[in-house]
Protein backbone atom coordinates (compact mmCIF):
# COMPACT_ATOMS: atom_id res chain seq x y z
CA UNK A 1 0.00 0.00 0.00
CA UNK A 2 1.22 3.49 -0.84
CA UNK A 3 2.29 5.68 2.09
CA UNK A 4 -0.26 8.60 0.70
CA UNK A 5 -3.30 6.10 1.23
CA UNK A 6 -1.86 4.52 4.53
CA UNK A 7 -1.56 8.08 6.00
CA UNK A 8 -5.15 8.73 4.58
CA UNK A 9 -6.39 5.99 6.30
CA UNK A 10 -4.93 6.98 9.71
CA UNK A 11 -5.69 10.22 9.84
CA UNK A 12 -9.41 9.22 9.03
CA UNK A 13 -9.71 7.09 11.47
CA UNK A 14 -8.07 9.48 14.32
CA UNK A 15 -10.86 11.92 12.94
CA UNK A 16 -13.47 9.13 13.57
CA UNK A 17 -12.69 9.07 17.38
CA UNK A 18 -12.88 13.05 17.36
CA UNK A 19 -16.29 12.50 15.68
CA UNK A 20 -17.76 9.71 17.81
CA UNK A 21 -15.22 9.25 21.14
CA UNK A 22 -14.48 5.64 19.98
CA UNK A 23 -12.20 3.53 17.80
CA UNK A 24 -14.26 2.22 14.96
CA UNK A 25 -14.41 -1.50 14.92
CA UNK A 26 -14.13 -1.52 11.00
CA UNK A 27 -12.84 0.62 8.10
CA UNK A 28 -13.65 -0.73 4.44
CA UNK A 29 -12.04 1.30 1.40
CA UNK A 30 -13.31 1.34 -1.83
CA UNK A 31 -11.61 3.09 -5.08
CA UNK A 32 -13.02 4.73 -7.78
CA UNK A 33 -12.72 3.55 -11.38
CA UNK A 34 -11.52 4.68 -14.93
CA UNK A 35 -13.27 2.70 -17.83
CA UNK A 36 -10.35 2.68 -20.50
CA UNK A 37 -13.08 1.09 -23.35
CA UNK A 38 -16.82 -0.59 -22.83
CA UNK A 39 -19.12 2.29 -22.25
CA UNK A 40 -23.06 1.94 -22.41
CA UNK A 41 -22.56 -2.07 -22.48
CA UNK A 42 -22.88 -3.02 -18.89
CA UNK A 43 -26.78 -3.39 -19.18
CA UNK A 44 -26.84 -4.40 -22.48
CA UNK A 45 -24.59 -7.82 -21.24
CA UNK A 46 -21.57 -6.82 -23.20
CA UNK A 47 -18.15 -6.30 -22.48
CA UNK A 48 -16.42 -3.35 -20.28
CA UNK A 49 -12.34 -2.61 -19.93
CA UNK A 50 -12.75 -0.73 -16.08
CA UNK A 51 -9.49 -0.21 -14.20
CA UNK A 52 -9.93 0.39 -9.98
CA UNK A 53 -8.26 3.88 -9.54
CA UNK A 54 -6.13 5.72 -6.63
CA UNK A 55 -8.81 7.75 -5.71
CA UNK A 56 -11.11 6.11 -2.48
CA UNK A 57 -13.82 6.35 -0.13
CA UNK A 58 -13.16 5.06 2.96
CA UNK A 59 -16.19 3.84 5.80
CA UNK A 60 -15.40 3.51 9.47
CA UNK A 61 -18.09 1.86 11.47
CA UNK A 62 -18.69 1.52 15.56
CA UNK A 63 -22.00 -0.38 15.82
CA UNK A 64 -24.25 0.26 19.13
CA UNK A 65 -25.65 -2.62 20.47
CA UNK A 66 -27.81 -1.40 22.71
CA UNK A 67 -29.42 1.71 20.69
CA UNK A 68 -31.46 1.92 17.41
CA UNK A 69 -29.60 5.17 16.49
CA UNK A 70 -27.70 5.59 13.62
CA UNK A 71 -25.65 8.49 12.65
CA UNK A 72 -23.83 8.83 9.62
CA UNK A 73 -21.03 11.78 9.43
CA UNK A 74 -19.71 12.68 5.70
CA UNK A 75 -17.63 16.00 6.09
CA UNK A 76 -16.73 16.01 2.68
CA UNK A 77 -20.25 16.63 1.95
CA UNK A 78 -21.03 18.94 5.12
CA UNK A 79 -23.67 16.43 5.50
CA UNK A 80 -24.98 14.36 8.87
CA UNK A 81 -27.22 11.43 8.70
CA UNK A 82 -29.15 10.96 11.42
CA UNK A 83 -32.54 8.21 11.66
CA UNK A 84 -33.52 5.81 14.15
CA UNK A 85 -33.81 2.40 12.91
CA UNK A 86 -36.82 1.55 14.70
CA UNK A 87 -38.53 4.52 12.68
CA UNK A 88 -39.66 5.06 8.88
CA UNK A 89 -36.87 7.15 7.23
CA UNK A 90 -37.32 8.90 3.97
CA UNK A 91 -34.34 10.35 2.34
CA UNK A 92 -34.20 13.53 1.46
CA UNK A 93 -31.09 14.12 -0.59
CA UNK A 94 -29.01 11.54 -2.49
CA UNK A 95 -26.40 10.80 0.05
CA UNK A 96 -29.31 10.30 2.14
CA UNK A 97 -30.14 7.72 -0.39
CA UNK A 98 -27.11 6.19 -0.86
CA UNK A 99 -26.83 5.89 3.19
CA UNK A 100 -30.07 4.89 3.84
CA UNK A 101 -30.40 2.26 1.11
CA UNK A 102 -26.81 0.52 1.87
CA UNK A 103 -27.98 -0.15 5.47
CA UNK A 104 -31.75 -1.07 4.62
CA UNK A 105 -30.86 -3.55 1.97
CA UNK A 106 -27.87 -5.00 4.06
CA UNK A 107 -29.55 -5.23 7.77
CA UNK A 108 -31.32 -8.33 6.77
CA UNK A 109 -28.05 -10.04 6.44
CA UNK A 110 -26.71 -8.88 9.51
CA UNK A 111 -28.73 -10.27 13.23
CA UNK A 112 -27.02 -8.44 15.61
CA UNK A 113 -27.60 -5.57 13.81
CA UNK A 114 -29.27 -2.08 15.78
CA UNK A 115 -27.67 1.29 15.42
CA UNK A 116 -24.02 2.70 14.70
CA UNK A 117 -21.66 5.35 14.46
CA UNK A 118 -20.32 5.37 10.77
CA UNK A 119 -17.58 7.78 9.46
CA UNK A 120 -17.80 8.42 5.61
CA UNK A 121 -14.54 10.13 4.13
CA UNK A 122 -13.42 10.19 0.18
CA UNK A 123 -10.50 11.40 -1.83
CA UNK A 124 -12.56 10.82 -5.20
CA UNK A 125 -14.07 14.22 -6.62
CA UNK A 126 -18.38 14.21 -6.45
CA UNK A 127 -20.06 13.89 -9.35
CA UNK A 128 -17.47 13.47 -11.77
CA UNK A 129 -17.67 10.30 -13.81
CA UNK A 130 -15.12 8.08 -11.75
CA UNK A 131 -17.84 6.34 -9.65
CA UNK A 132 -17.72 8.03 -6.00
CA UNK A 133 -20.83 6.52 -5.68
CA UNK A 134 -19.88 3.06 -6.37
CA UNK A 135 -16.94 3.33 -3.53
CA UNK A 136 -19.36 4.72 -1.34
CA UNK A 137 -22.07 1.86 -1.54
CA UNK A 138 -18.73 -0.49 -1.84
CA UNK A 139 -16.99 0.58 0.96
CA UNK A 140 -20.00 0.78 3.25
CA UNK A 141 -21.87 -1.75 2.64
CA UNK A 142 -18.36 -3.96 2.90
CA UNK A 143 -18.33 -2.30 6.14
CA UNK A 144 -21.37 -3.13 7.22
CA UNK A 145 -21.16 -6.83 6.64
CA UNK A 146 -17.76 -7.08 8.46
CA UNK A 147 -19.55 -6.07 11.65
CA UNK A 148 -20.48 -9.63 11.69
CA UNK A 149 -17.89 -11.22 9.47
CA UNK A 150 -20.80 -11.95 6.54
CA UNK A 151 -19.10 -12.38 3.39
CA UNK A 152 -20.20 -12.09 0.19
CA UNK A 153 -19.49 -13.30 -3.11
CA UNK A 154 -17.94 -9.83 -5.41
CA UNK A 155 -20.61 -10.27 -7.87
CA UNK A 156 -23.48 -10.45 -5.27
CA UNK A 157 -21.60 -7.65 -3.24
CA UNK A 158 -21.88 -5.62 -6.53
CA UNK A 159 -25.47 -6.34 -6.72
CA UNK A 160 -26.30 -5.15 -3.53
CA UNK A 161 -24.59 -1.69 -4.64
CA UNK A 162 -26.64 -2.48 -7.83
CA UNK A 163 -29.57 -2.18 -5.71
CA UNK A 164 -28.57 0.47 -3.82
CA UNK A 165 -28.88 2.64 -7.10
CA UNK A 166 -32.19 0.81 -8.61
CA UNK A 167 -34.28 0.54 -5.34
CA UNK A 168 -33.10 3.98 -3.47
CA UNK A 169 -31.87 6.29 -6.31
CA UNK A 170 -34.28 5.77 -9.01
CA UNK A 171 -31.00 5.24 -11.38
CA UNK A 172 -31.26 1.83 -13.82
CA UNK A 173 -27.15 1.76 -13.68
CA UNK A 174 -25.37 -1.59 -14.43
CA UNK A 175 -22.74 -3.49 -12.33
CA UNK A 176 -19.63 -1.61 -14.19
CA UNK A 177 -18.75 0.20 -11.34
CA UNK A 178 -19.01 -2.08 -8.56
CA UNK A 179 -17.55 -4.41 -10.13
CA UNK A 180 -14.68 -2.31 -10.98
CA UNK A 181 -14.59 -1.04 -7.16
CA UNK A 182 -14.15 -5.14 -5.68
CA UNK A 183 -12.71 -6.66 -8.25
CA UNK A 184 -9.83 -3.92 -9.56
CA UNK A 185 -6.28 -4.94 -9.49
CA UNK A 186 -3.21 -2.64 -9.44
CA UNK A 187 -1.09 -2.79 -13.23
CA UNK A 188 -4.36 -4.39 -14.44
CA UNK A 189 -7.91 -3.71 -16.12
CA UNK A 190 -10.72 -6.08 -15.77
CA UNK A 191 -12.72 -7.26 -18.82
CA UNK A 192 -15.79 -7.86 -17.59
CA UNK A 193 -18.31 -9.85 -19.58
CA UNK A 194 -21.56 -9.03 -18.38
CA UNK A 195 -23.67 -11.79 -20.07
CA UNK A 196 -21.56 -14.49 -18.24
CA UNK A 197 -20.83 -12.01 -15.20
CA UNK A 198 -16.92 -13.20 -15.45
CA UNK A 199 -14.39 -11.23 -14.82
CA UNK A 200 -10.48 -11.53 -16.14
CA UNK A 201 -7.69 -9.69 -15.46
CA UNK A 202 -5.44 -7.81 -18.29
CA UNK A 203 -2.10 -7.00 -17.57
CA UNK A 204 -1.39 -3.27 -18.68
CA UNK A 205 2.28 -3.75 -19.79
CA UNK A 206 2.24 0.37 -20.97
CA UNK A 207 4.95 1.42 -17.83
CA UNK A 208 5.55 4.30 -20.13
CA UNK A 209 2.27 5.66 -20.76
CA UNK A 210 -0.18 7.85 -18.23
CA UNK A 211 -4.09 7.98 -18.15
CA UNK A 212 -5.21 11.60 -18.01
CA UNK A 213 -8.76 12.38 -17.02
CA UNK A 214 -9.98 16.29 -18.67
CA UNK A 215 -13.26 17.30 -16.86
CA UNK A 216 -15.25 19.09 -18.79
CA UNK A 217 -16.70 21.24 -16.46
CA UNK A 218 -19.67 20.53 -17.25
CA UNK A 219 -22.50 19.38 -14.24
CA UNK A 220 -23.69 16.46 -15.36
CA UNK A 221 -27.73 17.17 -15.11
CA UNK A 222 -29.23 15.51 -17.47
CA UNK A 223 -26.95 12.10 -16.63
CA UNK A 224 -29.94 9.87 -14.50
CA UNK A 225 -33.04 11.04 -17.06
CA UNK A 226 -31.37 10.81 -20.72
CA UNK A 227 -29.47 7.24 -19.31
CA UNK A 228 -32.76 5.33 -17.85
CA UNK A 229 -33.68 6.85 -21.45
CA UNK A 230 -30.82 4.83 -23.04
CA UNK A 231 -31.78 2.09 -20.93
CA UNK A 232 -35.43 1.88 -22.39
CA UNK A 233 -34.31 2.04 -25.63
CA UNK A 234 -31.78 -0.35 -25.55
CA UNK A 235 -34.60 -2.90 -23.96
CA UNK A 236 -37.41 -1.50 -26.49
CA UNK A 237 -34.73 -2.33 -29.23
CA UNK A 238 -33.68 -5.99 -27.59
CA UNK A 239 -37.50 -6.93 -27.48
CA UNK A 240 -38.51 -5.90 -31.17
CA UNK A 241 -35.12 -8.57 -32.16
CA UNK A 242 -36.54 -10.99 -30.11
CA UNK A 243 -40.22 -10.83 -31.31
CA UNK A 244 -38.50 -11.32 -34.61
CA UNK A 245 -35.95 -13.74 -34.40
CA UNK A 246 -36.65 -16.35 -32.10
CA UNK A 247 -32.43 -17.19 -31.96
CA UNK A 248 -32.23 -14.13 -29.94
CA UNK A 249 -32.86 -15.23 -26.47
CA UNK A 250 -30.62 -12.68 -24.85
CA UNK A 251 -29.13 -9.22 -24.99
CA UNK A 252 -25.75 -11.03 -25.50
CA UNK A 253 -27.04 -13.01 -28.66
CA UNK A 254 -27.47 -9.61 -30.66
CA UNK A 255 -25.26 -9.18 -33.74
CA UNK A 256 -24.85 -6.37 -36.64
CA UNK A 257 -27.31 -8.67 -38.67
CA UNK A 258 -30.26 -8.38 -36.16
CA UNK A 259 -29.96 -4.29 -36.22
CA UNK A 260 -32.20 -4.11 -39.39
CA UNK A 261 -35.11 -5.79 -37.31
CA UNK A 262 -35.37 -2.56 -35.42
CA UNK A 263 -37.73 -0.67 -37.01
CA UNK A 264 -37.03 2.49 -34.52
CA UNK A 265 -34.06 4.67 -36.31
CA UNK A 266 -33.20 5.88 -33.14
CA UNK A 267 -32.98 2.57 -30.92
CA UNK A 268 -31.14 0.79 -34.16
CA UNK A 269 -28.29 3.18 -33.80
CA UNK A 270 -28.58 2.61 -29.35
CA UNK A 271 -27.81 -1.04 -30.88
CA UNK A 272 -25.34 -0.28 -33.50
CA UNK A 273 -23.04 1.48 -30.98
CA UNK A 274 -23.54 -1.55 -28.07
CA UNK A 275 -22.57 -4.16 -31.06
CA UNK A 276 -19.35 -2.40 -31.93
CA UNK A 277 -18.40 -1.12 -28.46
CA UNK A 278 -18.12 -4.83 -27.82
CA UNK A 279 -15.91 -5.81 -30.69
CA UNK A 280 -13.92 -2.69 -29.68
CA UNK A 281 -13.36 -3.89 -26.22
CA UNK A 282 -11.49 -7.05 -27.29
CA UNK A 283 -9.60 -5.12 -30.28
CA UNK A 284 -8.11 -2.44 -27.39
CA UNK A 285 -6.89 -5.39 -25.69
CA UNK A 286 -4.97 -6.58 -28.13
CA UNK A 287 -3.51 -3.18 -29.13
CA UNK A 288 -2.50 -2.97 -25.54
CA UNK A 289 -0.58 -6.59 -25.56
CA UNK A 290 0.77 -5.92 -28.97
CA UNK A 291 1.54 -2.36 -28.08
CA UNK A 292 0.15 -0.69 -30.94
CA UNK A 293 -0.50 2.65 -30.32
CA UNK A 294 -1.85 4.15 -33.45
CA UNK A 295 -4.59 0.99 -33.31
CA UNK A 296 -5.28 2.19 -29.87
CA UNK A 297 -5.74 5.60 -31.26
CA UNK A 298 -8.12 4.38 -34.08
CA UNK A 299 -10.07 2.39 -31.19
CA UNK A 300 -10.62 4.61 -28.99
CA UNK A 301 -11.56 7.70 -31.52
CA UNK A 302 -13.90 5.10 -32.75
CA UNK A 303 -15.77 4.98 -29.41
CA UNK A 304 -15.68 8.84 -28.98
CA UNK A 305 -17.97 9.03 -32.12
CA UNK A 306 -19.76 5.95 -31.68
CA UNK A 307 -21.13 8.00 -28.26
CA UNK A 308 -21.51 11.16 -29.55
CA UNK A 309 -23.56 10.23 -32.73
CA UNK A 310 -25.47 6.64 -32.14
CA UNK A 311 -25.66 6.78 -28.46
CA UNK A 312 -26.09 10.39 -28.35
CA UNK A 313 -24.61 10.75 -24.83
CA UNK A 314 -21.76 13.22 -25.15
CA UNK A 315 -21.95 17.20 -25.42
CA UNK A 316 -20.16 20.37 -26.61
CA UNK A 317 -17.33 20.47 -23.96
CA UNK A 318 -16.65 16.95 -23.93
CA UNK A 319 -16.62 16.97 -28.00
CA UNK A 320 -14.36 19.64 -27.86
CA UNK A 321 -11.56 18.30 -25.58
CA UNK A 322 -11.68 14.77 -27.20
CA UNK A 323 -10.96 17.14 -30.85
CA UNK A 324 -8.40 19.30 -29.14
CA UNK A 325 -6.90 16.32 -27.79
CA UNK A 326 -6.62 14.75 -30.97
CA UNK A 327 -4.81 17.85 -32.52
CA UNK A 328 -1.68 16.98 -29.72
CA UNK A 329 0.70 15.32 -31.84
CA UNK A 330 1.85 12.62 -29.58
CA UNK A 331 -1.27 10.68 -28.49
CA UNK A 332 -2.46 7.32 -27.48
CA UNK A 333 -6.13 7.70 -27.93
CA UNK A 334 -9.03 10.02 -26.15
CA UNK A 335 -12.45 9.45 -25.38
CA UNK A 336 -15.63 10.73 -23.24
CA UNK A 337 -15.43 8.39 -19.89
CA UNK A 338 -18.41 7.27 -18.06
CA UNK A 339 -22.57 7.60 -18.39
CA UNK A 340 -21.98 10.76 -20.01
CA UNK A 341 -23.79 14.32 -20.17
CA UNK A 342 -20.52 15.73 -18.94
CA UNK A 343 -18.07 14.25 -16.49
CA UNK A 344 -14.41 13.33 -17.97
CA UNK A 345 -12.74 12.64 -21.49
CA UNK A 346 -9.86 9.85 -20.85
CA UNK A 347 -6.25 10.40 -22.93
CA UNK A 348 -3.20 8.05 -22.95
CA UNK A 349 -0.47 9.11 -23.83
CA UNK A 350 3.40 8.72 -23.16
CA UNK A 351 4.09 9.72 -19.54
CA UNK A 352 6.31 11.92 -21.08
CA UNK A 353 3.99 14.13 -22.63
CA UNK A 354 1.86 14.74 -19.64
CA UNK A 355 3.94 18.28 -18.78
CA UNK A 356 3.00 19.86 -22.42
CA UNK A 357 -0.15 18.12 -22.84
CA UNK A 358 -2.18 19.75 -19.63
CA UNK A 359 -1.38 22.89 -20.17
CA UNK A 360 -1.90 23.00 -24.05
CA UNK A 361 -5.66 21.11 -22.96
CA UNK A 362 -6.53 23.78 -20.78
CA UNK A 363 -5.52 26.99 -22.62
CA UNK A 364 -7.37 25.67 -25.75
CA UNK A 365 -10.68 24.61 -23.31
CA UNK A 366 -10.03 28.32 -21.50
CA UNK A 367 -9.85 30.41 -24.69
CA UNK A 368 -13.19 28.58 -25.86
CA UNK A 369 -15.33 27.98 -22.64
CA UNK A 370 -13.51 30.58 -20.36
CA UNK A 371 -12.98 27.53 -17.48
CA UNK A 372 -9.71 25.95 -16.35
CA UNK A 373 -10.59 22.30 -17.07
CA UNK A 374 -9.28 19.83 -14.27
CA UNK A 375 -6.48 17.27 -15.43
CA UNK A 376 -5.24 14.59 -13.27
CA UNK A 377 -3.29 11.51 -13.85
CA UNK A 378 -4.47 8.53 -12.13
CA UNK A 379 -2.83 4.98 -11.31
CA UNK A 380 -4.92 1.74 -11.36
CA UNK A 381 -4.77 0.58 -7.87
CA UNK A 382 -6.28 -2.45 -5.89
CA UNK A 383 -10.35 -2.88 -5.49
CA UNK A 384 -11.72 -2.51 -2.19
CA UNK A 385 -9.78 -3.85 0.83
CA UNK A 386 -10.48 -3.40 4.86
CA UNK A 387 -7.50 -1.42 6.64
C1 LIG B 1 -22.41 4.97 -15.49
C2 LIG B 1 -23.14 3.76 -14.92
C3 LIG B 1 -22.48 2.45 -15.38
C4 LIG B 1 -22.28 2.41 -16.89
C5 LIG B 1 -21.64 3.72 -17.38
C6 LIG B 1 -21.58 3.80 -18.88
O1 LIG B 1 -21.12 5.05 -14.95
O2 LIG B 1 -23.15 3.81 -13.52
O3 LIG B 1 -23.26 1.36 -14.95
O4 LIG B 1 -23.49 2.16 -17.56
O5 LIG B 1 -22.34 4.87 -16.90
O6 LIG B 1 -20.72 2.85 -19.41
Amino acid sequence: MNTTKRNWIEAHKKRFFQYFGKTPVVTAVAPGRINLIGEHTDYNEGLSLPAAIDRWIATSIYPLSDSTRIEIQAPDMSAVIRWDSAQPFTPASALESYGYGAVELIRPLLSQFSGAYILIEGTIPIGSGISSSAALEVSLIKALLATEDVQLDPIVLAQYCQQVEHQFVNVKSGLLDPLASIMGLQGHALRIDFSQLSTQIIPLEWEHCSVVLCHSMVQRSLASSEYSKRVDECEAGFKEIQLNDSSVLRKSDIRKEHLPIISNERNRRRWEHVVNENQRVDLFIQAVQHQQWEQMKTILHASHMSLQHLYEVSCMELDFLVDTAYRYPTLYGARMMGGGFGGNILVVLPSSEVPAFIPYIQNAFYQKFKLQPICQVYQTDNGASFL
